[in-house]
């Protein structure tokens, strides 16, 4: 889709978009009147498990099925080693559990003595092979057959030609043992995820397996930890906080298929995981503790949202008692997080080996309780809102409704006024460009704001360029009003770009088993984020270029009339210490926009600035898992600035200029 330009001229316009007869756009920065304050956690992150976001994505195990619980009836994602052999045979065995959560295990039955007998696993979408990498690996295992029994675990290529690594082990008893081998990689191999990760059972006999796990080496080295390339995308982002664990991950499609946090805690061994809204089952070795070392990790608030009895298919309690217990479990989780070691679940988490409490402000009641039409969510908000403030007064209280979202506004909250409301966006780019004055004009008196979730929606499985142009348009707005909106998130964050991996297009960062990439929208994050002052600089735009907007068919048939809106998008901030000016500009448009800059009530303005810029060819243009650094954003030293100055903007791009003052 090709942008049109409309400002008032008949001459066409090549190369620059100032000719004859049109006005000059400038943008008039006034350093007198100083604006509000830059909310310092305006950028954030938010997580859930969709799209193989932590199982096959960030969470680093590479065994998918570990404990056999994602089919009933077959052991999914491991196959015999030699499909036609009948001499042994692979199944689930239901006799044998480990414990309350390992209650199905992986049997093998070899006849009579075999060197082929086996069983792979394929991994998410294979194996990660890297030069000089240790693989920690371990299972659960039994065999009946005479100990010490000899078996083998390796990484092979997907056809056994080519052994990547392997480990002998002796199994030696009768009941079940856990064993841990390390897998080593050679130094000269190239990498590969063409590969299986193979336990080989040669002898005569029958062999169990169970939570059989394989991890490379983690961020921080964290034994039950992240993929560390993905982990160095998110510190990129800056970001100050982390909305979990949803999302639609936290409700569950029924109350036992919510996100029970009390069920993701403490060895691995003993979490059953469970049946989670995208399709698929979780692990839960990304539990709870999980995502506090994960903020931890990157410097980042939690931002915990407690399941607040509603769930997927509208199932809801009401307030009362019989919604108490849930209360509890929230109260009872804000203390395994934030509880000292002298409290019953501070206990918990120091005995899972975090004796620190960690930091909590903010806590979320529930996931988009718009969509409960039984109107229950103003008592149930009110209950845990009640129960919070009472143990835990300084706690902030996250509404999800009462905000003025298409979801937010469904409901009102009578009850209890929310400390902050959650509201949801996910739109085009025009869509985006029509709003970004969205909370120019918010009551101030009201609550406060956390955009919890919010994307244009262009390009699958990433955005395109179109969408970045969109996001920084909508950031613009929201940066200019970081005293209402305190807080914000894109979502989703994460897609493994295998086939049959994704559920919800569009998702900020994209990965297979070996490599991952930011999208255009990412870069455009990762430049708000870290290039931004501590108080807003109020700018005066004159001669604004404008644009049509694009309606959907929808729109369409609903009989809207496409609309003039502005086609660039601009905000400015300044270091109150140093006297930098960040001015970000966004231009949509396919020809360029020459702007006048005039720094009003400026005392001495360095002639020299940096600008950082993330541009395209075309509004289409994308990054992928093949090409992941087409558009990145590149910094270069300016000069020519002063008290006013005119810059030219590039057809398709993201400026931020950063100007010294004094
Ligand atoms: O971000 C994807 C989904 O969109 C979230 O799980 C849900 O909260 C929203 O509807």
């Amino acid at each position: 889709m090709k942008k049109v330009f409309l400002i008032g001229t008949m001459i066409a316009i090549i190369g620059s978009n100032f000719s004859y007869g049109q006005k000059q756009m400038q943008l008039t920065l006034n350093l007198n009147k100083l604006g509000v304050k830059v909310s310092p956690t305006l950028y954030g992150l938010m997580t859930e498990e969709i799209n193989h976001s932590y199982d096959g994505g960030l969470y680093g195990e590479l065994i998918q099925n570990r404990i056999f619980k994602d089919n009933d009836k077959l052991p999914a994602a491991w196959s015999k080693l030699e499909e036609s052999s009948d001499n042994y045979s692979i199944g689930l065995n239901h006799q044998n559990a480990i414990n309350k959560a390992l209650t199905v295990c992986l049997k093998v039955n070899v006849e009579k003595q075999d060197k082929s007998a086996g069983v792979y696993n394929t991994g998410f979408w294979g194996i990660p092979v890297k030069p000089n990498t240790t693989y920690k690996g371990s299972f659960f295992a039994k065999a009946s057959v005479t100990s010490p029994t000899p078996i083998k675990v390796s990484i092979e290529s997907k056809d056994g030609k080519t052994i990547y690594a392997s480990a002998d082990i002796s199994l030696n008893s009768k009941d079940w043992k856990k064993y841990r081998y390390n897998l080593q990689t050679d130094k000269d191999i190239a990498e590969t995820a063409d590969t299986r990760f193979v336990i080989h059972t040669p002898g005569a006999g029958d062999y169990y397996f169970n939570l059989v796990s394989l991890f490379p080496p983690t961020y921080h080295n964290r034994s039950n930890g992240n993929r560390s390339d993905i982990m160095e995308l998110l510190k990129a982002m800056n970001p100050s906080f982390l909305r979990l664990p949803g999302g639609n991950y936290l409700e569950g499609n029924m109350f036992s298929e919510r996100f029970n946090w009390a069920k993701t805690l403490g060895d691995l061994s003993q979490r059953p995981g469970h049946m989670a809204p995208w399709s698929y089952r979780s692990s839960d070795g990304m539990g709870l503790l999980e995502y506090l070392e994960w903020c931890e990790d990157l410097n980042m608030d939690p931002v915990l949202a407690v399941f607040a009895g509603y769930t997927l298919n509208r199932d809801h309690l009401d307030a009362g008692p019989f919604l108490q217990p849930f209360v509890n479990s929230a109260l009872d989780e804000i203390e395994y997080a934030t509880g000292d070691v002298t409290t019953k679940w501070g206990k918990e988490r120091a005995k899972d080996g975090h004796p620190k409490p960690f930091k909590l402000k903010y806590v979320e009641v529930g996931n988009e309780d718009g969509f409960d039409r039984s109107g229950s969510y103003d008592g149930r908000y009110a209950q845990f809102y009640k129960a919070i403030k009472a143990k835990y007064p300084q706690l902030e209280v996250i509404a999800t409704i009462g905000g003025k979202d298409n979801l937010g506004m469904r409901e009102r909250l009578t009850l209890q006024r929310p400390d902050v409301v959650d509201e949801h966006y996910y739109r085009t780019a025009s869509e985006m460009e029509s709003d970004a004055g969205h909370y120019d004009n918010y009551d101030r008196k009201g609550p406060k704001v956390f955009v919890g979730e919010w994307a244009t929606r262009e390009g699958s499985p990433t955005p395109n360029f179109n969408a970045a142009l969109g996001d920084a348009a909508w950031m613009t707005g929201m940066e200019r009003n970081s005293d209402i909106v305190v807080m914000s998130c894109y979502a989703p964050l994460f897609v493994n770009v295998n086939p049959g991996a994704m559920q919800w297009k569009s998702d900020l960062i994209g990965y297979n088993t070996l490599n991952c990439y930011g999208s255009p929208s990412y870069y455009a994050q990762v430049m708000f984020s870290n290039y931004k002052g501590d108080e807003v600089v109020p700018v005066v735009g004159s001669n604004i270029a404008m644009q049509m907007q694009q309606l959907s068919k929808k729109e369409l048939d609903r009989g809207l009339k496409a609309k003039e809106i502005p086609a660039v998008f601009y905000v400015a901030t300044r270091n109150s210490k140093t006297g930098t000016i960040y001015l970000k500009f966004v231009n949509t448009q396919s020809i360029p926009q020459q702007v006048k800059i005039d720094l009003q009530g400026a005392n001495k303005v360095n002639k020299n600035g940096a600008l950082i810029m993330l541009k395209a060819d075309s509004a289409e243009e994308t990054n992928s898992i093949t090409d992941p650094k087409k558009i990145i954003p590149v910094k270069g030293t300016i000069d020519g600035l002063g008290k006013d100055f005119v810059r030219t903007f590039p057809p398709y791009s993201i400026s931020i200029l950063q100007i010294e003052t004094k």
